[in-house]
């Protein structure tokens, strides 16, 4: 089944109608992957329709960020969206979303300024702005985002509970290439030998997973982890890693050497001129 692609707020509102009960939003920037689909499906097990956005977003992009090469694949997306019986596309042009300048913006809080918000000034204020403007265009009863950004996620959730949306957020799991690289758009940007350099991203999370499962306390959770990344920065092209960090899932704030219970190991880097991040839940014990 082909969706309805609806590309103004007028066809948007017109395709809601044509879609009875409750609707799953899936918002993304296209350049559509196995993780897209995986989060397309948990709105269709989610809700009676499902829709998907795709709108590359300028107000989350700094300057000399990739904009401009962002992949944009329209067609397949459709295609893609087509086989998994996605109800509505909205793929809305830029004048759509902002058809003046945008005066009143969303503002990440501290939340935002941490982690990958440090390396990324300003991209979490964009990222929360569209998110809201598009619940409010779409207006779902349920929206889906990937764990795989998980500290945009952990802000979404803070944006609706401190503004009251009436959404309920839902998270998917990352999904993986078989040699554990988690999908993402940015993949596309790797030769292969970034690729395989880019591997020590889930190789570190991997590590420090394991030391977490084997007792380990966060400081030897990361000094696992780092050593992967050491390794790699060492390698042909290298990874210039950016940050590795255990956080509070919630907070994003990192985690004392005595906690315990559930955190993030996140981390970042940089290869070639691709910026790609990866991170994995965890739990850690009382015992280390
Ligand atoms: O995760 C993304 O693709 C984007 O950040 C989102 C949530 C679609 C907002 O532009």
């Amino acid at each position: 089944m082909t969706p309805v692609i609806a590309r103004t707020r007028e066809e948007l509102a017109a395709a809601r109608k044509s879609v009875p009960g409750t609707l799953a939003l899936v918002p993304t920037m296209g350049a559509l992957h196995e993780g897209h689909l995986s989060l397309m499906r948990e709105a269709r097990a989610r809700a009676d329709g499902v829709a998907v956005s795709i709108f590359v977003n300028p107000l989350q992009f700094g300057p000399g960020e990739d904009f401009d090469r962002y992949p944009r694949t329209f067609e397949d997306d459709v295609a893609a969206c087509a086989r998994v019986g996605v109800d509505v596309v909205f793929a809305p042009t830029r004048d759509v979303m902002y058809p003046a300048e945008p005066q009143v913006t969303l503002k990440s809080g501290p939340m935002g300024s941490v982690v990958e918000g440090a390396s990324r000034p300003g991209h979490f204020d964009g990222m929360l702005t569209v998110v809201l403007k598009l619940l409010n265009l779409v207006r779902p009863d349920v929206a889906v985002f990937g764990e795989k950004d998980a500290q945009q996620l952990a802000l979404i959730r803070r944006m609706v509970a401190d503004l009251n949306v009436p959404v309920e957020i839902v998270g998917a799991p990352t999904v993986r290439e078989p040699d554990g690289l988690a999908l993402s758009s940015r993949n596309r940007y790797l030769s292969p030998d970034e690729r395989r350099t880019a591997l020590a991203l889930s190789r570190a999370l991997r590590a420090g997973a394991d030391a977490a499962a084997a007792g380990a306390g966060p400081d030897a959770v990361l000094g696992a982890a780092r050593a992967e990344l050491a390794a790699a920065a060492a390698a042909e092209p290298p990874l210039e890693p950016d940050y590795l960090v255990l956080v509070d899932p919630a907070t994003f704030t990192e985690v004392t050497a005595d906690h315990a219970g559930p955190a993030v190991l996140a981390v970042a880097g940089r290869v070639g001129a691709t910026h790609l991040i990866d991170n994995v839940p965890l739990q850690l014990t009382k015992e280390h």
